[in-house]
């Protein structure tokens, strides 16, 4: 699975001087501290391939904050972009931090095609330019149980997809993420169906509280989180958020997701944050809000729709949600 990772071992790893002794450990140390340079220099050249274009910069200064949707502590930066999930560079937490560093994400352009009459092959410059950016802070549940509160930079995606002109027999939207197996290691094992595709109903999309991030705590998206465009949709489980979008497709049939396909006893089609329908192997009816350790889990009660039940839950009314988990 980690074939391709020279980096695991970080800075922090590296043994103080102070316990340098035996000409063994001194060997292990120069080993240590050679990793520990590596890791450095890659975050270094990491840095240096995530340098946004300066038109997304400047985008985002314009952003204003909005209503926030919600008070509690924001997660910090480090745990928001060091603790992820990417599959696309790993099964690791840490993985996709380390790895994808070598996403190009400029160039970007996203294909738009299916029941509209808007479709085309959109430069994200151009596929950004009409939307101002706004701060979104939303709670963000994991499926795994683990939740965190982010600073999202986004606009809303049914003004996105409003401008394509979905045609009324478009029912669902189909995201799907790039496939770039030179550049995203976890492509190369056949962990999941690539290339990852994510969907939703129409009403779904459309819905205020779903956008496309571009950035997170004021700043543009760093290739782990989804880098250079991805969808935040508060009110379900994590893995409907789909990262580094390259395709939008509206369609007639609900799609087959990429974990329904790999799971589907476990993982469904709406995947609505659901502290009363468990997980097969696990409940939901709590998460761990992070940072958290293993002496203090900081668990918390997991709410309907994630919290966001007041503003969706009519989109699921008269619905069986323990049969559309
Ligand atoms: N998108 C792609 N393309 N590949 C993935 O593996 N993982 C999903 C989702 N989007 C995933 C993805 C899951 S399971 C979660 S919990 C979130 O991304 C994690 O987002 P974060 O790492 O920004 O917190």
């Amino acid at each position: 699975m980690r074939s391709e990772n020279t980096s695991a071992i970080r800075p922090s790893d590296i043994t103080p001087e102070s316990v340098y002794g035996a000409r063994r450990q001194w060997l292990r140390e120069v080993g240590v501290l050679g990793a520990g340079v590596a890791f450095a220099w890659q975050m270094r050249l990491a840095q240096a391939s995530y340098t946004q274009p300066a038109w997304i910069l400047q985008k985002m200064m314009q952003s204003r904050r909005r209503e926030e949707t919600t008070t509690e502590v924001l997660t910090p930066y480090k745990d928001v972009t060091g603790y992820n999930n990417f599959y696309e560079f790993g099964l690791d937490k840490t993985d996709p931090a380390e790895q994808a560093w070598r996403l190009t994400t400029d160039p970007w352009s996203v294909r738009v095609d299916g029941a509209c009459d808007g479709g085309g092959v959109y430069h994200l410059e151009d596929l950004l330019r009409p939307h101002s950016l706004e701060d979104r802070i939303y709670r963000f549940r994991c499926v795994e149980a683990w939740s965190m509160v982010i600073p999202w930079v986004g606009f809303s995606l049914g003004a996105l997809l409003r401008r394509f002109k979905p045609r009324s027999s478009a029912r669902y939207v189909v995201f799907t993420t790039l496939e770039r197996p030179a550049e995203m290691p976890g492509q190369r094992q056949a962990v999941l169906n690539w290339p990852y595709v994510e969907g939703l109903r129409m009403d779904e999309a459309m819905h205020p509280l779903a956008i496309m991030a571009v950035g997170l705590y004021g700043k543009p998206l760093l290739p782990q989180n989804g880098a250079p465009l991805r969808l935040v949709i508060p009110w379900k489980y994590g893995f409907k958020s789909i990262k580094s979008i390259v395709s939008i497709h509206f369609s007639e049939q609900q799609p087959l997701t990429t974990w329904a396909a790999s799971a589907p006893n476990e993982y469904g089609f709406f995947a609505n944050v659901n502290p009363h329908v468990d997980h097969p192997r696990w409940s939901q009816s709590r998460e761990r809000r992070l940072p958290a350790t293993l002496w203090d889990p900081h668990w918390i009660p997991t709410q309907m729709f994630n919290g966001y039940e007041r503003e969706v839950a009519y989109l699921y009314k008269g619905m069986d949600l323990r049969r559309y988990f």
